[in-house]
């Protein structure tokens, strides 16, 4: 019977087969899914890999140091840590189409992983940590029109443009599968078990124009709402939660003077593998206690407002 252990080893013997002795780079994004597929090519090849993590200024907070601590001090796996946060946010002035926006991100850093791909003398393969859904949900509907959902930018670009041949070990799985082969990858629980974060980062979580201002006010209540799941003890129930920053001021009233700030939304869905999810049902007592804290702890907020549409017919993202 067909198991991840399994899965494991074929995965490795697949990878060395591809590679044989070439140098292999792989694009960190933070999240799960590239995080397990360095630590499986690591895992095959050893140095002959490297990862380089882009910081592209638009991710949670402390979200890049926890990447890094974890491989360079837990799995010692060779990591260049890019520092790109002025180069994204100024390239993004002025964008506000979300396709727009994915499409800057994933040319730039293109860009930039070109550039630290020379900076380490070059390399044969890239690995990404593509999966199944993202496979699908790119390529076109047979016998329609061409028509992309999202063009999620892990997928396509890189490769071509590099002359680079693709390793991508997680093509064939799931969420929860990938989920389940970082376990046994001894990556920690509480890494594995972290909710999908996309690539384009909080830049999709801004509809809009993004501003380094509103990226930060985004990151405060993101972090509250976060908190305050894990408190709850909520935060496995649910495949992903985050809050969202409305281009959309709304008058208040906060003391005995008038507000006029920025209006969050907060976003909760459970989903299998992130095709189909249905908004998660908190109680009232929850988010009132969010919306509370975020109002008064967050200055650039003063209403919250909570996202109760499934997909379909909405998507998990707002953008
Ligand atoms: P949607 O919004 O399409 O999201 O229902 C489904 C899942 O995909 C993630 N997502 C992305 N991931 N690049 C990514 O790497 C993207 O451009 C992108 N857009 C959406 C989303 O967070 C959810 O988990």
């Amino acid at each position: 019977d067909w198991t991840m252990k399994a899965f494991r080893e074929e995965a490795i013997e697949r990878i060395r087969a591809q590679v044989g002795q070439g140098r292999v780079i792989c694009g960190l994004s933070g999240g799960v899914d590239s995080a397990v597929a360095a630590v499986l090519i690591h895992e095959a090849i050893g140095d002959q890999l490297t990862c380089v993590f882009v910081d592209h200024g638009l991710l949670r907070a402390s979200e890049a140091e926890q990447v890094v601590t974890l491989f360079r001090d837990h799995y010692n796996i060779p990591l260049v840590h890019v520092q790109a946060q002025d180069l994204f946010i100024g390239a993004l002035e002025g964008v506000s189409d979300p396709e727009v926006k994915r499409k800057t991100i994933g040319k730039l850093f293109i860009d930039v992983f070109d550039e630290e791909a020379k900076k380490i003398g070059g390399a044969d393969f890239l690995a990404q940590g593509t999966l199944y859904p993202d496979v699908i949900e790119s390529v076109s509907f047979t016998g329609g029109p061409s028509v992309t959902i999202k063009s999620h930018h892990n997928v396509g670009g890189l490769p071509e443009r590099m002359k680079m041949k693709l390793v991508e070990p997680l093509r064939e799985l799931f969420k929860d599968e990938v989920r389940v082969l970082g376990r046994e990858l001894g990556l920690p629980d509480a890494f594995v078990g972290r909710h999908p974060f996309p690539g384009p980062g909080l830049a999709i979580r801004v509809p809009g124009e993004i501003t380094r201002e509103k990226l930060d006010i985004l990151r405060k209540a993101d972090a509250i709402y976060l908190e305050e799941i894990r408190n709850a003890g909520l935060y496995d129930e649910i495949w992903q939660a985050f809050a969202v920053l409305l281009p959309v001021k709304t008058v208040g009233v906060m003391g005995d003077a008038r507000t006029y700030d920025h209006v969050c939304a907060l976003r909760a869905v459970t989903s299998i593998d992130g095709m189909t999810a249905d908004f998660y049902p908190f109680d009232m007592t929850f988010l009132g206690r969010v919306a509370t804290r975020i109002i008064n702890e967050v200055k650039g907020i003063n209403r919250v407002t909570y996202d109760i549409t499934s997909k379909p017919p909405g998507t998990i993202e707002w953008e």
